[in-house]
């Protein structure tokens, strides 16, 4: 068979790996090669491979209820709302959907809908929201829109670490800013604490809904419970996705009863988001991120990190608890490919003198000084 099919329309950079199995944080490629996986699946693989509660949720689930419509009450789904409630406190209002690209759409159509009458979203330099319409309209690099030919509404774009800019270009027109808390795609690189202040300060005096795309850094990646909230603001609404189910397809919009005050019925709606399979694992994953203290984990292997992998091609590291960037003096994709012919997989970024790591949450100390044996022997 050709595993590499002309069939499938050829839109990604393959790595020319093929990987059959994976067990804690490491993956098995057909040859039999073992690597540790500090791209963690995409940052999909929240609690790693085979973790023995999500496939036991995911077992118990499909002999139980595999799929059901929203239109009836679902007790796994109940279950799950209130699991990511009680991360996201003070924000409790749920809605699940597919995949972040889908929640920040909704996110914004909220947004909207609190906003009758203004039409420009402010959006960050850098910054990476998904591939749909209104996600890709608000992605701010050379592949913006993805190909559609305008964008659906006003995209203002406030540049890097400018907190004066910033809190200029949110008038009483911006009907939402969405930002992410820590740039994933941009190469881990963390909002400053007053762009996190000005951003919330400047929706608050304007009404401007403050989207925090935390469908990379969420769920404790940073080394907090809610990113957006670490320089001591509340966004409006937070959205969350890639490992919110532990690498099952599932994102979620959270955020205040304000927000979805008198909403009217039929205003979002998805026929596979919040399904049995999906939500069945949220709990399970959140238990698990809750009951075994993975967020504090996150923001002390990143220390971990900080004090030991400033070696070989690594210059700086930047970003926030397990959305690490890399800073290489040689191009990163070099270090990329020498890391991996080491056992070891890290993701690109934007910055070519950047790669990142966005493992599981449950890596280890040792794991880290894995990392940092491979580098210095660089
Ligand atoms: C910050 C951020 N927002 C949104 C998305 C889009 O998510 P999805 O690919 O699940 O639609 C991504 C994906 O990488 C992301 O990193």
């Amino acid at each position: 068979m050709d595993l590499n099919q002309a069939q499938e329309i050829p839109v990604y950079n393959r790595l020319g790996l093929t990987i059959v199995s994976g067990e804690g944080c490491t993956v098995t490629a057909d040859d039999g090669r073992t690597f540790l996986d500090l791209y963690g699946g995409h940052a999909t693989a929240l609690l790693g491979y085979r973790h023995p509660k999500l496939i036991e949720t995911l077992n118990h689930q499909a002999n139980e209820l595999f799929f059901q419509t929203n239109l009836v009450t679902v007790p796994v789904r109940a279950k799950a709302v209130q699991a990511v409630g009680a991360l996201c406190q003070p924000l409790d209002r749920v809605f699940f959907v597919n995949s972040g690209a889908e929640a920040n759409e909704n996110a914004l159509r909220l947004a909207f809908r609190l906003n009758p009458g203004r039409t420009k979203v402010v959006v960050l330099e850098g910054g990476f929201h998904g591939r749909t319409a209104a996600a890709a309209s608000c992605t701010s690099n050379h592949k913006r829109w993805y190909a559609l030919p305008r964008t659906p509404f006003d995209v203002v774009t406030a540049p890097w670490d400018q907190p004066d800019v910033l809190a200029h270009l949110i008038d009483s027109d911006v009907a939402a800013v969405i930002a992410e808390p820590v740039q994933g795609v941009a190469g881990a690189r963390a909002l400053s604490n007053e762009m996190l202040k000005t951003l919330a300060k400047r929706c608050k005096n304007t009404d401007a809904v403050w989207i925090s795309d935390e469908v990379q850094c969420g769920l404790g990646r940073s080394g907090y419970p809610i990113s957006g909230a670490a320089a001591g603001g509340m966004p409006d609404i937070v959205t969350l996705g890639k490992g919110i189910a532990g690498g099952f397809p599932c994102a979620a919009v959270v955020t205040s009863a304000r927000v979805v005050a008198d909403i009217p019925k039929g205003t979002l709606g998805t026929t596979f988001g919040g399904g049995p399979m999906a939500t069945a694992l949220v709990a399970a994953v959140l238990e698990e991120v809750l009951e075994n203290n993975l967020i504090e984990h996150a923001a002390n292997l990143h220390q971990q990190i900080q004090d030991t992998c400033k070696v070989g091609p690594i210059v700086d590291i930047q970003g926030a608890g397990l959305l690490v960037g890399m800073r290489t003096n040689v191009p990163a994709n070099e270090v990329i490919t020498a890391l991996r012919e080491n056992g070891i997989l890290v993701g690109g970024s934007a910055d070519p003198n950047v790669f990142r790591l966005m493992p599981p949450l449950t890596l280890t100390s040792d794991h880290v000084a894995q990392l940092a044996h491979a580098l210095e022997s660089m």
